[in-house]
């Protein structure tokens, strides 16, 4: 129960409920020992005296405990609910924030679905164990105890019969939670990857739609599916033998009892009042024991789910505020890296000994083949990764000096791939600044050419962008993420252009939109348009990793190396269109 423990920790605010609720509990069971005794009363004042009014007491006595155990139930019941669906709160806000402050390192790893089985089906797991385990166990306990010491204070060898059987279900109740439990995760576990698929099939659909994979999907969650139904009916089978099991071992206690019990009232050595009461201890006897398989199963789903959150929850935020991190303030916007070797996994570097220098206002523009460390480059700047070697440094700075907000409100970052969220356009575009007016939302827009598509929709800016966006066009989503980046007005800006091609027009509109966006701002793109490339104070040519050449365009095209030959290949069929 290693890592259910450290769940214990979220229940300290709840100390107070905790033990209001157990009084509670206390109470209920307590009050539940109570009837048979009364009972008992209740059959010899009826077989011997003969009085009926005593009976009829005994009845308002019985009803009177009926009315009150079941207000303290209630109560306990509701005070239960608050401290588990607070605490199942308090662990899946803190997960929340704990996955969105993951570095990009951790993200890059984890398949969303995972990260989505966290959040539900984990805390399930957790509040089924602290809403009905733990609770109960106190409750078991205490009515196994209250039944047994009634049935012995009845008579010791009634109870020696009563506990006869009770071994025999306890075996069979923990034989079968030994079976049940890994079969459970195993279900579990086989459900979370029916989930997984589902999430990267919806999240994927245009691409199943577009090769004419439905079929070949809906048989690949056919399969798992069957499995999962494989699972759950050899799961039932297990059920099929031990229910009908423990049932025929609770009565069989019950005949013994009653049998041994019945010559007692023969022989006179006990009432049949007590005879009756006996009968309800040994139900209160068996019950506990009876629940003690589903106890263990599920405290075993909630070990496992504590650990997968703990995976998560203890992940180290590698890329994390220093104590001493320093707010940037006014920033001049110069760049430099010093020797700086990176790699996204141990001992495999992707950028080797690079050092470079953008001035404050400069543009530098990022060329290099397919792979060879573009994009690794940029992520450096905001920080998505820490370099391995050498530093990185922000008006002389070194980034994992500077606290992580205040260093990515200064560098604007647009990314290779547009990406949105439903809500819209104005929403979209003020994501970094929910603050910012209308008109500051406009200007950003009109800067990015985007403000003239955005006002011919008849809702303008209150229009509604579907899931990720996909109700715009790839030009438009583009230039979306531009303008959400010129609402930050960011001294810095780094920009992954796409290379998506659009029509003329859209390209020559994102063309403006970029350079416009460049204006009077340190940025560092990577190009793959002629103009963005002669626009750029300075060039650097990427090869494996490795900055091979740097200069201006004409100084780079008369070296005649690698950028001679992207220039011949990709850029100089643009002289002429543009
Ligand atoms: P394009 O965007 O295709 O033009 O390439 P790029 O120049 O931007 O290359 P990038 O910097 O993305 O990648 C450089 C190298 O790092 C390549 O060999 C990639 O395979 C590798 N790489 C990129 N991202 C990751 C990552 O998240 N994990 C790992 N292990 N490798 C990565
Ligand atoms: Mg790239």
């Amino acid at each position: 129960m290693r890592y259910t423990l450290r769940v214990f920790r979220y229940l300290r605010a709840y100390r107070g409920r905790i033990i209001q609720t157990m009084a509670f509990l206390v109470i209920t069971t307590l009050l539940g020992l109570a009837p048979p005794r009364l009972i008992q009363g209740m059959v010899d004042t009826a077989t011997r005296l003969g009085s009926r009014s005593v009976v009829a007491l005994f009845g308002i006595g019985l009803l009177c405990i009926a009315i009150v155990s079941a207000l303290f139930a209630a109560a306990q019941r509701y005070s239960m609910a608050t401290i588990v669906h607070g605490l199942i709160y308090d662990i899946r806000n803190a997960l929340y924030e704990q996955i969105l402050h993951l570095p990009f390192g951790f993200h890059d790893q984890t398949p969303t679905g995972y990260l989505i089985s966290r959040m539900t089906s984990d805390m399930e797991a957790l509040s089924m164990f602290f809403g009905f385990g733990l609770g109960n166990i106190v409750g078991m306990v205490i009515t196994f105890l209250g039944a047994l010491i009634m049935l012995v204070a009845m008579s010791w060898q009634l109870a020696l019969v009563a506990l006869a059987t009770v071994p025999f279900l306890a075996m069979t109740t923990l034989r079968s939670s030994n079976l049940l439990g890994p079969q459970f995760l195993g279900l579990r576990r086989q459900f979370a990857r029916v989930t997984a698929q589902l999430q990267e099939n919806f999240a994927g659909v245009r691409v199943v739609k577009a090769f004419a994979r439905e079929q070949h999907e809906v048989i690949k969650f056919d399969r798992q599916l069957d499995d999962f139904m494989v699972r759950r009916l050899k799961l039932a089978r297990v059920f099929m033998i031990y229910m009908p099991s423990m049932g025929f071992l609770t009565n069989l206690g019950m005949v013994l009892m009653l049998t041994y019990g019945g010559y007692a009232v023969i022989t006179g050595s006990m009432s049949l009042g007590q005879l009756v009461a006996s009968q309800g201890y040994m139900m209160m006897l068996t019950g506990p024991i009876r629940m003690i398989g589903w106890m263990v199963i599920n405290a075993q789903r909630a070990e496992a789910a504590a650990e997968h959150l703990a995976e998560v929850l203890e992940h180290e935020r590698l890329i994390a505020d220093r104590l001493d991190a320093i707010d940037l303030g006014e920033v001049r916007g110069e760049i430099r890296f010093e020797n700086v070797s990176f790699g996204y996994e141990e001992g495999a570097y992707v950028l080797h000994n690079c050092s470079l220098e953008v001035k404050p206002n400069e543009t530098l523009a990022v060329m290099g083949a397919t792979g060879s460390g573009k994009t690794s480059v940029i992520n450096l700047i905001p920080r998505f990764y820490d370099v391995n070697e050498g530093r990185v440094l922000i008006d002389g700075h070194d980034v994992r000096d500077i606290k992580l907000a205040s260093l990515r409100q200064h560098v604007g970052t647009i990314f290779q791939e547009a990406v949105l969220f439903s809500g819209t356009i104005a929403e979209n575009i003020a994501y970094g600044r929910p603050d910012a007016t209308q008109e500051e939302i406009e200007r950003a827009a009109k800067m990015a050419q985007a403000h003239e598509f955005i006002t011919r929709f008849p809702n303008g800016y209150q229009t509604h962008v579907g899931e990720r966006g996909m109700t715009l066009s790839g030009g438009q989503r583009q230039r979306m993420t531009i303008a959400r980046a010129m609402l930050l007005d960011p001294r810095i800006l780094i920009m992954d252009d796409s290379t998506s091609s659009v029509d003329v027009e859209t390209e020559y509109l994102i063309q403006q939109a970029m350079l416009e966006g460049m204006r009077g701002r340190t940025s560092v793109v990577i190009a793959h348009r002629l103009s963005t490339v002669k626009n750029a104070d300075r060039i650097i040519v990427l090869d494996k990793g490795v900055i091979a050449e740097e200069g201006t365009h004409e100084e780079l095209l008369a070296l005649g190396g690698h950028y001679r030959q992207i220039y011949d290949t990709q850029l100089a069929d643009q002289e002429e269109a543009g």
